[in-house]
């Protein structure tokens, strides 16, 4: 892939515009910065190619028509926006984002979400990990918040959304006791996930992931996969606190950092190691997929954006 210096740090699509993603903007009126009204997704890139793409639009998708936002652009359009951005920027691995905000009302002082005009961002950047690499080749360590997770029916969190309040309080909890990150239980004393990830407990051999409080992954869903293949006995369901503590080993995973090992949960070492035998597995297998063309697109595809930047 080339890359012009003006889109070393990435490219960004706004507005209906390509450009370099320090230039595009949104408005300080826009009600996705004002009261965090957008939904959206990520997707990555690694080695050229988009792991599961249709899988993260089709989860879009549905997230615009849960929060009721409608962006002018079609399926097809955001497909080939995002494949423009990462060749704009010329990255072979990516973190791309696709962002539909509620956007400004359109009759002056109106309060009515339908008065909105919802527009479409999105921007492909060099690759980065939730989990920073050389803590990942430790195992990372993780506090189990006593921040509560915000109830599922008050925000959905299977809908990908911006309210980040309460994992980000569990994060400065975290870091301020020492840990890497932290996952978040419901009121109920339920593990659901944490800022950025999900979460599997390996317990007498098989997996347990929660179902509820949690966004439903992209990288959750490969890991299920991957256990349906092998004949791993995997669970999605609650998930106590207690169980999480005490499991023989734990991972988070995510797009942006795949299959993420820990280490130490609380004050417990993982006395199977980081990864253990389980984790180990899961984490080949993920890495594998990115082979399968099931699960690929490829980035040189022709877009029809690309004389349009
Ligand atoms: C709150 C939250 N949970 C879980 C995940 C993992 O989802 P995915 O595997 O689709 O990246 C993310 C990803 O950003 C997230 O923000």
């Amino acid at each position: 892939m080339t890359q012009t210096a003006e889109f070393q740090d990435g490219a960004a699509y706004s507005g209906g515009v390509f450009m370099p993603v320090a230039e595009a903007k949104i408005s300080v009126l826009d009600w996705g910065f004002t009261r965090s009204d957008a939904v959206y997704d990520v997707v990555h890139v690694k080695d050229g190619r988009f792991f599961r793409l249709d899988d993260h639009l089709a989860r879009f998708e549905r997230s615009m028509a849960r929060r009721r936002i409608a962006i002018p652009e079609s399926r097809e359009d955001v497909k080939e926006i995002l494949v423009r951005c990462v060749q704009l920027a010329g990255l072979t691995d990516s973190y791309v984002a696709m962002v539909a905000s509620r956007g400004r009302p359109q009759v002056k002082g109106s309060r009515k979400p339908a008065d909105c005009a919802n527009h479409l961002v999105a921007y492909a950047i060099p690759w980065i990990d939730v989990i920073p690499a050389e803590v990942q080749e430790r195992g990372a360590t993780l506090m189990v918040s006593d921040h509560p997770r915000v109830a599922d029916d008050a925000v959905d969190p299977t809908v990908k959304n911006y309210q980040w309040s309460d994992l980000t309080s569990g994060l400065f909890d975290a870091v301020d006791e020492g840990f890497d990150t932290a996952v978040l239980c419901d009121a109920r004393g339920m593990v659901t996930e944490g800022p950025g990830f999900n979460i599997f407990a390996v317990i007498g051999g098989g997996l347990v992931t929660p179902e509820h409080g949690c966004l439903h992954g992209i990288t959750r869903r490969s890991v299920i996969d991957i256990c349906a293949k092998q004949g791993i006995a995997c669970r999605t369901g609650d998930l106590p606190r207690t169980d999480l503590e005490s499991a023989d080993e734990v991972f988070l995973c995510t797009t942006a950092g795949g299959i993420m090992p820990i280490a130490r949960i609380g004050n417990r070492k993982i006395e199977a190691g980081a990864p253990g035998p389980v984790t180990r597995r899961v984490m080949d297998a993920y890495q594998a997929m990115h082979e399968d063309p099931a699960y690929v697109t490829f980035i040189d595809s022709p877009t029809r954006f690309a004389a349009a930047e």
